[in-house]
C-alpha cells in the first residue's frame, strides 16, 4: 500500500482541533500495512536496501548508545538496530502500528515501541538521544517548523539525525493541502532540506540521493543527515 494514499477519513478539522486531527491522522495510519519485513536497515523503506546503499553507519552508533525512531511504524528497523546493542525507543502515531511491532517484535531486548506523535513526544520528554531517524516517517508528514527545533532539543551535543523519504521531483513543497483524503506530507528538494536543517542549528548537513529499485513510484529515495553542534544547541531560530 502507498502510505500517501491512505484516506484520513473525516480530516476535515482545521488547526484549531489538533487533538481531533491527530486521531483522524492515526486511524488513516492504522490502515497502514507493510508487508515486506527487511533483514537489514534501510532507509528506502519501501525498497530493499541494495549493498551499495547506506545503510545503519550514518547514525554512527556505539554500543549502549539511546536512539529514536520517529514514526517506526512496524519497528523492522528499529528492532535492527537493538539487536546491534544500543537502546531504541520507537514512537509511533498509528495504535495499530504500535500493536504490530509489538506483536513482532515484543522479543527483543533494548526495544520500546510508544504510541504517540512526534512532536508531542519529543516536547515532553526529558531523555536526550544520541542519534534521532526516521525512515519514510514522522519527519516527511510532519511541519518541520514544529519537528527539527524538538530533536535538535533533545539531541545530544553531536548527535546525528537522519531521516529518509521519497526523493519527489518536482519536489511540490507542502503538499496534499487540497486533499483531505490524503495525508499531508513535506515534499522538499534536497537543498530546501539542507537549508531548513542549517536554519534549526543542525551542522555538516547532507542530502544524498539513492537510486530507485522497485520502490515507492519508481522514485529514488533521498536521505538527509545533520548533526547537533558540538556546543550548547541553538533552536532560537524559527
Ligand atoms: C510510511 S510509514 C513508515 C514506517 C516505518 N518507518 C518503516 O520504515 O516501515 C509512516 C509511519 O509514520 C507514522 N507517523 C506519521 N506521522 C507521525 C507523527 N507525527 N508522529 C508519529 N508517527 C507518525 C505513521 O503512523 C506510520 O506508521
Amino acid at each position: 500500500m502507498i502510505c500517501t494514499d491512505v484516506p484520513a477519513e473525516g480530516d476535515t478539522a482545521g488547526d484549531g482541533d489538533q487533538r481531533g486531527n491527530l486521531s483522524s491522522l492515526a486511524a488513516a495510519w492504522d490502515r497502514y500495512t507493510t508487508e515486506h519485513r527487511d533483514e537489514q536497515f534501510t532507509w528506502a523503506a519501501m525498497a530493499p536496501a541494495t549493498g551499495e546503499s547506506p545503510g545503519v553507519e550514518v547514525l554512527e552508533l556505539r554500543p549502549g548508545y539511546r536512539v529514536l525512531d520517529l514514526g517506526c511504524g512496524a519497528a523492522d528497523n528499529a528492532a535492527h538496530l537493538a539487536a546491534l546493542g544500543v537502546q531504541v525507543t520507537g514512537i509511533d502515531l498509528s495504535p495499530v502500528q504500535v500493536a504490530t511491532a509489538r506483536q513482532r517484535w515484543g522479543h527483543v531486548a533494548n526495544l520500546t515501541v510508544e504510541h504517540g506523535e512526534a512532536v508531542e513526544y519529543l516536547s515532553a520528554t526529558s531523555d536526550t538521544f544520541d542519534a534521532v531517524y526516521s525512515v519514510f516517517g514522522a519527519v516527511w508528514f510532519t511541519d518541520p517548523a514544529a519537528l527539527l527545533p524538538v530533536v535538535q532539543a533533545r539531541l545530544r551535543p553531536g548527535g546525528v539525525f537522519a531521516f529518509s523519504q521519497a526523493d519527489v521531483q518536482p519536489a511540490a513543497g507542502r503538499c496534499n493541502l487540497d486533499n483531505p483524503a490524503a495525508i499531508e506530507r513535506w515534499d522538499f528538494r534536497p537543498a530546501t532540506w539542507s537549508f531548513l536543517l542549517r536554519t534549526y542549528g543542525f551542522r555538516q548537513v547532507t542530502t544524498r540521493e539513492l537510486p530507485a529499485t522497485k520502490g515507492f513510484r519508481g522514485w529514488p529515495t533521498m536521505l538527509v543527515t545533520g548533526q547537533t553542534s558540538l556546543s550548547s544547541p541553538d533552536t532560537t531560530t524559527g
